[in-house]
Order: structure tokens, then sequence, then C-alpha cells
């Protein structure tokens, strides 16, 4: 499968774990950052997981932040995504049974590496079962518009970039 991965740099570590752990298990990963530890901000690396996944690059995606909540909130703001944050096995098995999520979204600070790779295994291996009502359910959420013009936009979080850059945040 092609996996497409994204973080923030609260969990650059566990993201670079979790890519060797799918590339182990023969999964090909698109990783799209971040790559280090220095701050930066977890709505570019759901952004771009996401974006890789609605254009069909990647088949699913995979974003880590802190506590989960800001990048999994940033990936569902790109078209025909349903990101899911999970913090155990059966809701990763609920969210592609029943909704068909196309993104898994966990938090590095709050849920173990061992569920994390098991809510991985389960979310990759779990059929979506289509039924008439999921069906309709899930075509009008996709169909709930989104800002096409924005796709692929490199510069959207500048102005949060060069805030940090002129000292605008407090060290913590
Ligand atoms: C750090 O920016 C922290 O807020 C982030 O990793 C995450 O926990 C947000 O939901």
């Amino acid at each position: 499968m092609k996996i497409s991965i994204g973080c923030d740099h609260i969990v650059t570590e566990m993201k670079n774990h979790l890519v060797e752990y799918l590339t182990e298990k023969g999964h090909e990963v698109i990783d799209n950052g971040t790559h280090d530890k220095e701050r930066t901000h977890y709505p570019i690396y759901g952004k771009k997981t996401s974006e890789k996944v609605s254009s069909g690059e990647a088949d699913l995606g995979i974003v880590v932040c802190g506590t989960g909540v800001g990048i999994s909130v940033s990936a569902n703001k790109v078209k025909r995504i349903r990101a899911a944050l999970v913090s155990d096995i059966e809701t990763a098995r609920y969210a592609k049974k029943h909704l068909n999520a196309n993104v898994l979204a966990m938090g590095g600070r709050i849920t173990g590496i061992g569920v994390i790779e098991e809510a991985i295994d389960t979310f990759l291996e779990t059929e979506y079962e289509e039924t008439e009502e999921s069906k309709k359910l899930i075509e009008k959420i996709d169909s709930i518009p989104m800002n096409e013009d924005l796709i692929g936009d490199e510069h959207y979080f500048d102005e949060f970039i060069e805030k940090w850059n002129n000292g605008g945040y407090p060290a913590k």
C-alpha cells in the first residue's frame, strides 16, 4: 500500500519510527515531514499528508501530533478526506469499516507506541463494509464544499512561520 504520513515537531521521532515500521511491512511511504524537531505548525503537515490521499497519489494517510487534535482537524479540511482521531484499536477499526476513513490521526503524547502500531495495522487491514446508509452519508460528507484554490499552496501558512522566525512565539 502507498501511505502518506506527516507530523509536527513534537513527534518527529515517533513519525520516523512509523516510517520504518511501515516500510519494513512492505508499504511504500511518502514522508511529508516535518523532518526535525524545530518548532513548526501541525496544519502544514496535516494538509500536505491529506493532499496526497485526496489526489490519489497515496492510498491512505497517517498524521500524528502531540494530541492528534490539531493535525486531525487540519487533515480534515482537505476535500475527500475523512480523518479519524483515534487512541484505541476498536475506534481505528470502526473508522475504516463504517466510515471508510482515509486518514488515521493519533496523539503521540497521548497514545503509546504499541497501541499506535496496532491501530495502524488494524486501520490498514480493515475493509470498508459499505451499506446503503453509509454510502449516502459519506457522499453527503464529501459534498461539503472545500476551497480547491488552496490545494498544493505551499505558502498558505507562511504568516505563522514568519511570526515564529521573527520571535513572535514565546520560547517553551
Ligand atoms: C504543539 O504545537 C501541539 O499543540 C501539537 O502537537 C498538538 O498537540 C496539537 O493538537
